[in-house]
């Protein structure tokens, strides 16, 4: 389905005019959607062999540079790929107030019975007077090679590295099927380009 998008103008309002263009967010959402599902297969298998390797008995931190390399290659193209969770484990994931509010819908919706694979939003605002920002976000499933490190059920030594690295943890107790949290995808750039 084409989905058409109005900026919104959050700078100032002389520019206005020039946000009133319409811009085609469709193909954005396709590579955000690419993306993702790029991250994802790459994500999975590399935890499958760390836990096959028994890794995951020495570290667990090791997955966090793991994760954020991965997330770095595959933010390719002036993207930016991130994730975050309102109960987050590494407090640089902690979501902004309109990623929070979102993450919120979803919890919302999920509980109200929407498969997560159906819940994401996309938002276009404006920087100056020709640069937008394209930002997009989709929801994130428990799995069960997930409770390795975020179930409630987890080996000792998963306990111990995640007491010391993350003190502050609310990423644990899951149960496959719950809703973790979501990528943020972003991108910038000038207003030209997008349409
Ligand atoms: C080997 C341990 C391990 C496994 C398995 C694992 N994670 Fe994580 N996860 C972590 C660590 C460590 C962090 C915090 C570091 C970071 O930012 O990546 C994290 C962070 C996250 C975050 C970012 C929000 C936050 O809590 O900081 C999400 C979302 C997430 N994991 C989802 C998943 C999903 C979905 C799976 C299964 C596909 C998974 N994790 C499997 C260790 C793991």
């Amino acid at each position: 389905m084409t989905k058409r998008i109005f900026i919104l103008g959050v700078s100032s309002l002389v520019a206005i005019s020039a946000y009133a263009a319409q811009v085609e967010t469709s193909k954005l959402k396709q590579l955000a959607d690419i993306k993702i599902t790029a991250y994802n297969h790459q994500l999975r298998t590399t935890l499958q062999s760390t836990i096959d390797l028994g890794t995951l008995k020495r570290s667990v931190k090791g997955c966090e540079s793991i994760a954020q390399n991965m997330l770095v290659q595959n933010g390719t193209g002036g993207w930016d790929l991130e994730r975050t969770s309102l109960k987050f484990r590494n407090p640089d994931n902690k979501p902004d107030a309109w990623e929070a509010n979102q993450l919120k819908q979803f919890q919302k919706a999920y509980d109200n019975g929407k498969p997560i694979s159906q819940l994401s939003v996309e938002r276009l605002t404006s920087v100056g007077p020709k640069k937008v920002v394209y930002k997009y976000m989709k929801a994130i499933e428990a799995e069960p090679v997930c409770l390795n490190c975020h179930g409630s059920n987890m080996l000792d030594t998963v306990n111990e590295n995640l007491a010391l690295n993350y003190p502050n943890d609310k990423a644990i107790g899951y149960k496959a099927g719950d809703l973790m949290g979501a990528f943020v995808l972003k991108k910038s750039s000038a207003l030209d380009n997008f349409i």
